[in-house]
């Protein structure tokens, strides 16, 4: 029987509400960013974020259901993100669905939001078990080794910020806009990758673990020298650094995949989370599955950073395991895989 599903999202600065059916058609997926609202204090806050949604959440899933041309009593059931998150806009989730789920008697589930990023492939590209994630965003790192639809084993990750907190910061030290990632991106394209000499942290270590933080501080200090020496920074300065940066990123990212591919091998190499829209990294990733004779999957650049459709498949393939939240359902800031 195909189910279809209601997805909600807002455990970050987007405000989303998608349907989905279980035979991977997505019959709506509406996405309200914030980044407006976050603009002039350099980084997402909290209680803007959370109040925003909850001014947004209930037009979205109308929306939603607009587009697909359907009510909720055409739904078979309402998946939510339960974290991880910032609660406050988790809340406003998982209070909207529970008002939904106990208006209408339809089933809920809790979906864990990295959950979400880490089945994508399967919506997108029906990929089958097993497979190698590599989730990079904004706020999560990890490589998970992925054999069901709620069987994820952690590989390796982060120590310290995640690569779109990296690309993030670098875009502000630059002054360059945020998000981070696309200014830096497109800064990148007319930069030499070779002028500065920009560390790869961790390639000396084994294992898949992976940090961001000193590559970060090296392009302060880069800045902050050119700035010392010349008054000031040149465009072509800004080109190189990003593009210096973004090459640092890949370079780290392609080898501790090579690295889980090795220790892991699986016929299939997916990406999640909004880093995976950087074409540099995608190209690097794509090489490393060749030459270890994988497939390499990146969902459209739309499902791979943060939206409902995602979380609405979460909750089918959670569902179809048996798996049904009730009233109790708590929003969880931290909820590890
Ligand atoms: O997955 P996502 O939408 O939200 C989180 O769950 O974090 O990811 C957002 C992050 C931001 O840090 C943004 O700068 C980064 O993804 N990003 C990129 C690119 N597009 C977005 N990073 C590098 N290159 C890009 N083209
Ligand atoms: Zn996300």
């Amino acid at each position: 029987m195909t189910l279809t599903f209601l997805g909600i999202e807002s455990s970050c600065d987007d405000t989303a509400a998608a349907i989905v059916r279980s035979d991977a058609t997505i019959l709506a997926s509406v996405v309200a960013g914030q980044v407006a609202l976050h603009e002039s204090f350099g980084g997402v806050v909290p209680e803007i974020a959370a109040r925003a949604h909850v001014e947004k959440l209930d037009l979205c899933v109308e929306e939603a259901l607009a587009i697909a041309g359907l009510t909720l009593a055409d739904l078979d059931g309402v998946a939510v993100t339960a974290g991880p998150g910032l609660i406050g806009g988790v809340m406003a989730g998982v209070m909207l669905a529970k008002g939904i789920a106990a208006g209408t008697g339809l089933p809920l589930v809790g979906v864990n939001h990295l959950a979400g990023h880490a089945l994508t492939p399967r919506l997108t590209d029906g990929i089958g078990f097993p497979y190698l994630m590599l989730l990079v965003s904004g706020g999560h790192c990890q490589f998970l080794h992925v054999t069901g639809p709620e069987q994820f084993q952690r590989l390796g990750g982060t120590i310290d910020d995640a690569p779109g907190e990296a690309f993030d910061k670098v875009a502000k030290l630059l002054g360059l806009p945020q998000p981070g990632g696309p200014a830096v991106q497109a800064a990148a394209r007319n930069g030499n990758a070779g002028r500065f000499d920009l560390p790869r942290p961790l390639l000396d270590r084994p294992g898949c673990d992976l940090s961001f933080s000193g590559l970060k501080t090296a392009v302060l200090r880069v800045r902050d020298g050119l700035v010392a020496a010349q008054g000031g920074l040149h465009e072509q300065d800004r080109n190189d650094l990003c593009a210096g940066f973004q090459a640092a990123v890949a370079d780290v990212l392609a080898e501790k995949t090579r690295r889980a591919l090795a220790a892991s091998p699986v016929p299939v190499l997916a990406v999640a989370g909004g880093v995976a829209a950087n074409s540099t990294i995608r190209e690097a990733l794509q090489r490393v599955a060749d030459q270890a004779g994988a497939a390499f999957v990146a969902p459209p650049l739309a499902l791979c950073t943060d939206n409902a459709a995602m979380i609405a498949w979460a909750g089918i393939e959670a569902f179809r395991m048996g798996r049904r939240d009730d009233m109790t359902l708590a929003g969880r800031p931290r909820w590890p895989l």
